[in-house]
């Protein structure tokens, strides 16, 4: 079989270096494509190009940046299965969870086009004081600049979309550097932005490792990093300079289940799965934590364990199946580390979860000792625990006993107990009657504590991308 070779995209040429890095099928683990290496000359290249373009993109007038993100939602659409195939190889992602992923990035692409033509200001009225007769404002946001946008494993599409239309719609030019384990799907990105009249070097998509890639944090010509990955984003805002820094780093996301939980017990068994296994628990906002009252806690355990065996664990390529591999084989090892760890330590298994070179299937346990790693820390992996209070107020003060803080999940039918949720979680979203992994991705995303910082979904990404400036008018007669 001839293995496809893939070139980079560098200031609006197609670009092969002549280092090579492969890309893997997570499920079969062969060879599945060739990605060209960028190194220091390229990195350069499209930094200094972005920095260059940034006037011609703040003049890019937002009609024109709209019409580049339409043209994008169309050839999206036209090449859904071929990107959704692109998933399930490069990330192992199940192929039904693929092609949601797909008509996500057509959402967040048909989402920044609406709003690049509704950016808008304020209009101020400035006369607080007799000292300030005459005076009126206007504000509008005007592009930062050139940005370096930096993306995880998970959802090799959505999270550089959540980037990459924002950017296109408020008129900042960027350096795109996708996760080198699953770059293919940012390239093809970059291939229908290739098509469009972008202005020249107003985007560019380089795949290396970390130690190439340090300009794009470090260089002062880049005005924006935005980055989603793990806790080493807190170095990475440590070594950014005066550049504005936005990060999503992960959570151990909790959903509390009141007494009454106001669906029936298979609707909630159906999103409690949902939100802890789906795409093998490798989401920041999967469901890591059940905090459920005590009177509900048996039965809910009973028949969760019921439907956490039914899972299908497997070849992503198969329709059928619900689980397919972590992302490599050291992840894998370490989630099945912690699970000993806890069980070392007195949890109890209710569901074995197993592990064979990358595929770890889906387990549960209760009662784990809040000290341990699986309890404390991010195990972005099919893996999640139960645990029983005895009051919603012990649930709230238990889900807010961890270091993260990205997104919590309700189910109560009680209004009282939402709103107070809504004012005690210290949380960057609360979501009431569903679990904490669902993301619109229209609204605002992001954590608190150490999730990090900033906000994503488009219109808040696009705040973060663009800055106030200020017009003062005076009636120069007044007095
Ligand atoms: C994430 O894992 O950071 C994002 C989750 C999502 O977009 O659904």
């Amino acid at each position: 079989m001839t293995i496809r070779t893939v070139p980079l995209h560098i200031a609006g040429d197609t670009v092969t270096t002549g280092e090579w890095l492969d890309v893997a099928d997570k499920y079969r683990g062969d060879v599945a494509a060739r990605v060209a290496r960028a190194g220091a000359d390229e990195v350069e290249r499209a930094i200094a190009s972005a920095h260059a373009a940034r006037g011609a993109m703040a003049a890019f007038p937002p009609d024109a940046r709209r019409d580049v993100l339409e043209h994008c939602v169309r050839r999206f659409e036209e090449r859904r299965e071929e990107l959704a195939g692109l998933l399930c190889i490069e990330a192992g992602k199940p192929i039904r969870d693929s092609r949601g992923e797909v008509d996500r990035l057509i959402d967040t692409f048909r989402i920044a086009a609406g709003e690049a033509t509704r950016i808008g200001g304020e209009v101020l009225e400035l006369q607080v004081s007799p000292r300030a007769r005459g005076f009126r404002g206007m504000t509008r946001r005007m592009p930062i600049g050139a940005c370096s946008l930096i993306t995880p494993f998970n959802f090799p599409l959505n999270l550089v979309a959540h980037k990459v239309a924002p950017a296109i719609a408020a008129g900042c030019p960027f350096v795109l550097k996708p996760s080198e384990r699953t770059p293919l799907g940012a390239l093809v990105i970059g291939e229908v932005l290739a098509e469009t009249d972008l202005p020249r070097g107003a985007f560019s998509v380089v795949v290396c490792d970390t130690e190439t890639s340090a300009p794009l944090v470090e260089d002062p010509r880049i005005a924006f990093l935005s980055f989603t990955g793990g806790p080493v984003g807190w170095d990475l805002r440590a070594r950014a300079g005066r550049k504005k820094v936005a990060l999503e780093l992960g959570g151990n996301a909790a959903c509390i289940v009141d007494a009454d939980p106001g669906v029936p017990l298979d609707h909630l068994v159906k999103r409690l799965v949902f939100g802890a296994y789906y795409q093998s628990g490798q989401s920041c906002i999967s469901v890591q934590r059940i905090i459920a009252h005590e009177s509900i806690a048996s039965r809910l355990s009973d028949a969760l364990a019921r439907a956490v065996r039914a899972l299908k664990a497997g070849d992503p390529h198969d329709e059928s199946t619900d689980i397919g591999p972590v992302i490599d084989e050291a992840s894998a090892k370490r989630i099945a580390e912690w699970v000993d760890e806890a069980r070392a330590g007195g949890a109890r298994v209710l569901v074995e979860g197993r592990r064979d070179g990358t595929m770890v299937t889906p387990g549960l346990l209760a009662d784990v000792p809040r000290d341990c790693r699986l309890y404390r820390e991010e195990v972005f992996g099919p893996v999640a625990l139960i645990e029983t209070v005895d009051s919603f107020d012990a649930a709230i003060e238990r889900a807010n006993d961890t270091h993260y803080g990205l997104q919590c999940g309700v189910f109560t039918a009680r209004l009282d107990h939402a709103m107070r949720a809504w004012d005690r979680l210290e949380v960057g979203g609360v979501v009431v009657g569903d679990v904490p992994s669902v993301r619109v991705d229209k609204m605002p995303y992001g954590g608190v504590k150490d999730s990090g910082i900033g906000r994503e979904g488009v219109r808040s990404t696009i705040e973060e991308m663009t800055e106030v400036r200020l017009l003062v008018l005076r009636d120069p007669l007044s007095e």
